[in-house]
């Protein structure tokens, strides 16, 4: 019986991540992710030191209930909404995310998406592998799309990935407009070129506007029907913060009766599923919550994690000072 601490890697990880964690803790890693109830969690957490859990696995105080061994979880992950954190701190376990490694991978694949929507690439694609190219009678003013260069770029939620989609969008000309609770500093806002306005007014004068806020209950709907109906007929409207953020019911209605121009969304309500409504459309691009999905990216995401995880065990490189601790101060209890 090895006396090293016991954790739980709840998906498949890179083998040089899980070669590092091993040298220091004894590693169980599930071969494939899947959907665990509240009480299969329960049970796997009881008897490991810490575990690395993903942001379908949701950590509450029923989840916790119990436990006198868990100490940390390391998230997989910049957002944790999946992790209630003021019952981890009732219960003395440290949660820890994966912030800045992400920042410029999202930014970029929130422009993908941006691109990919207004330029209408997914449906085109469709259309063409489906057969129809050859034979059809295309039209010089079929596939229209809406530019993006010279256009006024919106970010509702200008944290560090919004910083870097803005600063992104000098290089098409754009104008950029933003809306966060609390204005950035002025040397932050020359840096993006972005000017701080009223939500009403960035909706209503937004081109492409980009969320990239993070889960709340307070956000919960942010860009629902009333904030569709601001929005221009042609707009396009990119999602690569959370499910629940917007309305997805009341987008899809305002996608099909083209009060807006196009969607593109990585993330959903009640995801992994995906509102039917929504795949019924071509005006919407659809993705897999992957905007953090480079190789680079998920490896050092994980790296992030694995540091995290072993810091809180009084391992690794920084053992003892968890280099991104969500709830630092359950430390002091330890
Ligand atoms: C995050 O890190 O919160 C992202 O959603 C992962 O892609």
């Amino acid at each position: 019986m090895s006396d090293k601490p016991k954790v739980w890697v709840s998906r498949p990880l890179f083998a040089d991540v899980l070669d590092y964690l091993a040298r220091h803790v004894e590693v169980e890693v599930e071969s494939e992710e899947s959907t665990r109830t509240a009480a299969q969690l329960r049970q796997r957490l009881a008897v490991v030191d810490g575990a690395i859990l993903g942001l379908s696995e949701r950590v509450g105080a029923d989840v916790l209930e119990g436990n006198n061994r868990l100490k940390v979880i390391a998230n997989l992950g910049v957002g944790f909404n999946n992790l209630d954190i003021d019952a981890m701190t009732g219960a003395g376990v440290l949660a820890t995310n994966t912030p800045d490694v992400l920042n410029e991978s999202v930014a970029d694949y929130a422009w993908a998406l941006m691109l990919a929507a207004a330029r209408r690439v997914g449906a085109a694609e469709r259309w063409l592998r489906a057969g129809h190219w050859a034979g059809s009678a295309m039209r010089f003013d079929d596939w229209l799309g809406v530019d993006i260069h010279g256009k006024t770029l919106g970010v509702l939620g200008m944290g560090r990935i919004g910083q870097a989609i803005a600063r992104r969008a000098a290089g098409f000309d754009m104008r950029v407009l933003y809306h966060n609770r609390s204005r950035l500093a002025a040397d932050i806002e020359r840096d993006c070129r972005a000017n701080w306005v009223e939500k009403d007014t960035l909706l209503s004068e937004s081109d492409h506007l980009i969320l990239v806020l993070p889960f709340t209950p307070a956000n919960r709907h942010a860009m629902g029907a009333p904030e569709l109906a601001r929005m221009k007929p042609s707009a396009v409207l990119v999602n690569v913060a959370r499910g629940g953020i917007v309305d997805d019911v009341a987008l899809a209605a305002a996608l099909r009766e083209k009060r807006i121009g196009a969607a593109a969304l990585d993330v959903f309500e009640g995801e992994p599923s995906v509102h039917p409504d929504l795949l019924a459309l071509d005006n919407v691009v659809l993705s897999p919550h992957i905007a953090s999905a480079s190789e680079d990216t998920r490896r050092a995401m994980a790296l992030l994690a694995a540091e995290n995880l072993l810091a809180a065990l009084g391992l690794g490189q920084s053992a003892g000072h968890p280099p991104t601790p969500l709830n630092p101060e359950v430390m002091d209890r330890w």
